[in-house]
C-alpha cells in the first residue's frame, strides 16, 4: 500500500465514521422527540427562548 492509499483509507474510515452515526443519532433524536409531545413543547420553548422566531444556523454553535 503506497502513503497516499493509506491515507485516502484514513479519511475515508474518518468521513464515513463521522458521517454515519452523527446521522442516525440524529435521526433518532428527531424520531424519539416527535412520539414525545412534552418533551417536544420543552424542547421548541427553550430553542424559542434562546433565537426568538428567527431560523437557527451553524453560527448558532460558535458563540
Ligand atoms: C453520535 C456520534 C458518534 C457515535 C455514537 C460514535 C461512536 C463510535 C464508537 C462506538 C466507536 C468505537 C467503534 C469500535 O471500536 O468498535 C467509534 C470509533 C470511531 N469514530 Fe465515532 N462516533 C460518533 C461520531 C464520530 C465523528 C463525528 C467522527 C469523526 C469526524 C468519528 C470518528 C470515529 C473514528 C475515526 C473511529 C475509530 C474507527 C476505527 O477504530 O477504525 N466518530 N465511534
Amino acid at each position: 500500500m503506497t502513503d497516499r492509499q493509506g491515507c485516502d483509507g484514513k479519511l475515508m474510515t474518518i468521513f464515513l465514521a463521522g458521517h454515519e452515526t452523527t446521522a442516525n443519532a440524529l435521526s433518532w433524536t428527531i424520531i424519539l422527540v416527535s412520539q414525545h409531545p412534552e418533551i417536544e413543547k420543552k424542547l421548541f420553548e427553550e430553542i424559542n427562548s434562546l433565537i426568538g422566531n428567527r431560523p437557527p444556523s451553524s453560527g448558532e454553535f460558535m458563540k
